[in-house]
């Protein structure tokens, strides 16, 4: 269903569209609703396709100009690819395809740890598809060419994120520390040991700050906290992401005017309509969320 589009100089009352491959991309969405609560959104969870970190790049380029399409014909005014392996796999390509604003969050992220850092020693963990990208290599130096960058793909992360939201002892929001030892039960000391083989080389590298490079990450932060103590400040992409939104929007004359009801779509490629309701819930603090299906057919990955 499209909105009745109000656009004047001064404001457009159209959907943010914004995307991932599953629960992660709600981290980002939360922050662009905390920050900007008069626009309406439209969200969709490529859960049928998901993981997208060990998928060939192309394939994911390819995934991302597809949902770019959907969202654009949807009638969205912005779109921002919540995903570090799509904006690492496709932003380019897609900025190139349509003619609306479309943001990644890389950059975002990048910007947020070149600015926090004090001692120029920056970890960058993510999915396996956005570390061999080089993509967050590329944007940190573009920024700061003298900072020492650590790398780490972390795939498991991603599950571990996906089973915690689904753990039955998790009742309590991720706001809440959900995803803690209390959450995973007998489960913690396996996750803990993967968690620590992942980052202690990055402990040992002496980094002061560490980028969350996908943005399942947030949703475990708890855990990845537990090991790397509070000496190493974490860095999410999402806040950042949602200023970006912000001021693109401020300086197009394209907010939403606040005179038309707010409406949060939310779509997944999966059939688990009411399983992607029930977790993403838990990952925006809210009670109830309607999901919707949605049918991508060209590429069923
Ligand atoms: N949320 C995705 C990202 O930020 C990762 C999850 C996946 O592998 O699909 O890269």
């Amino acid at each position: 269903m499209r909105r009745c589009r109000t656009t004047d100089k001064t404001h457009d009352d159209a959907s943010i569209g914004i995307f991932d491959s599953g629960y992660g991309g709600l981290t980002v969405l939360k922050e662009i609703a905390f920050r900007l609560p008069q626009e309406s959104t439209v969200f969709i969870g490529d859960s049928a396709r998901c993981p997208y970190g060990p998928r060939d790049l192309d394939e994911v380029k390819r995934f991302t100009l597809q949902i770019c399409s959907h969202l654009v014909s949807l009638g969205c005014k912005l779109i921002v690819i919540a995903c570090n392996t799509a904006t690492a796999a496709g932003l380019k390509a897609a900025q190139m395809a349509f003619d609306i604003p479309i943001v990644g969050v890389i950059e975002a992220g990048s910007r947020a740890a070149v600015h926090m850092t004090h001692t120029r020693r920056v970890g960058v963990i993510a999915t396996e598809g956005t570390i061999k990208s080089n993509a967050y290599r590329d944007a940190i130096v573009n920024l700061d060419a003298g900072i020492e960058i650590h790398s780490k793909a972390t795939p498991a992360f991603v599950e571990i994120a996906e089973l915690g939201l689904k753990h039955e002892n998790n009742t309590r929001r991720v706001n809440d520390r959900n995803i803690c030892a209390d959450t995973f039960g007998d489960d913690w000391e396996e996750y803990l040991r993967i968690a620590n083989d992942y980052l202690v080389p990055l402990i040992d590298a002496d980094i002061d700050t560490l980028v969350l490079g996908c943005t399942h990450f947030p949703i475990i932060e708890p855990l990845i906290s537990e090991v790397l103590g509070e000496s190493i400040h974490l860095v999410s992409s999402a806040e950042e992401t949602a200023r970006d939104v912000a001021s693109i929007l401020e300086r197009r004359g394209a907010l939403a005017s606040g005179s038309s009801a707010t409406s949060h779509r939310f779509f997944t490629t999966s059939n688990a309509t009411d399983e992607f309701a029930e977790f993403g819930a838990l990952v925006l603090g809210n009670e109830d969320i309607e999901v919707e299906h949605l049918d991508l057919p060209e590429y069923k990955g």
